[in-house]
């Protein structure tokens, strides 16, 4: 049972995880991508669910993120703002709905907004989307920044290793970091930078850095829910803590269930009308 003492009734907003910061109190974030889970994390006191992008990998099974449509991540966001009550929902944009022009990226944040009721957007990139960031918040849509190892560019980068660890990348991370900060994002992601890094980052901004693999110095945290509940045991980076095993919980249960089946003992007397 968690200790942590958050406030678990107070509605999280973007303004909220910004006075977090000034406090200096951590925000924990999660993915999640459907109705049951949503409502479990919700109910456990998270600050922030994001509809990552990652349900491409986690619950549709693709290599890369690229493949998820914004039909589909509509449907994932739909799905988990009826679980949420408390935490900020955030819903990723998916690739190549937003890269093409300001008006495209308007009209597909638009719509997640519209359809989903997610409460933020977050995209991924620096100052080559920065107009279309800029459109976004012009409409009066909360925009969260992703910067670092950027999971839609893997074809780009040819590797999900650790980003910026030389100087001409790094200084072009703090540059992108501090244009976010300036258009009027109201967090960032910072995944998979040296820790170093990122704490320079998180201390030369105003607005909360959350980090995956970018170390302890920023102003929050953020794992896949698959990966930190051992749903997905084939992904095992250097940054992931694991905290359950639900890959052997669910393998000893459904086994359990199996054996009662076959061997009549499911249902028994008191299970049946
Ligand atoms: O899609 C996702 O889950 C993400 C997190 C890894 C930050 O973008």
């Amino acid at each position: 049972m968690s200790t942590n003492t958050v406030d678990k009734e107070r509605k999280v907003t973007t303004s909220r995880l910004i006075e977090m910061k000034r406090r200096g109190e951590k925000i924990a974030m999660l993915t999640a991508y459907d109705y049951s889970m949503a409502k479990l994390i919700d109910e456990a006191g998270i600050d922030v669910i994001l509809v990552g992008d990652s349900a491409s990998n986690v619950m549709a099974g693709n290599m890369t993120t690229l493949p998820i449509t914004l039909d589909q991540m509509i449907y994932h966001a739909k799905s988990v703002i009826k679980g949420t009550s408390r935490a900020l929902v955030v819903c990723d944009m998916p690739f190549g709905t937003y890269q093409g022009n300001p008006l495209e990226a308007l009209a597909s944040a638009v719509r997640i907004m519209k359809e989903s009721h997610a409460e933020a957007v977050k995209i991924e990139g620096g100052s080559d989307i920065r107009e279309s960031i800029e459109r976004i918040l012009s409409a009066g849509i909360p925009v969260m920044g992703h910067l670092g190892l950027t999971p839609q560019s893997i074809n780009k980068f040819g590797t999900y290793a650790v980003r910026a660890k030389e100087e001409a990348e790094a200084q072009k991370l703090i540059e992108d970091a501090k244009m976010l900060e300036e258009i009027g994002c109201f967090a960032m992601v910072l995944e998979k930078i040296p820790a170093t890094l990122a704490a320079r980052v998180a201390s030369e901004v105003s607005i909360p850095v959350i980090g995956i693999g970018a170390g302890g110095g920023v102003d929050g945290q953020v794992l896949v829910m698959h990966d930190m509940l051992g749903i997905n045991k084939g992904f095992s980076p250097k940054f992931l803590r694991r905290y359950a095993d639900l890959s052997s919980v669910i393998n000893d249960a459904v086994g359990a269930y199996i054996d009662d089946v076959k061997t009549g003992d499911f249902p028994n007397a008191t299970e049946q009308y």
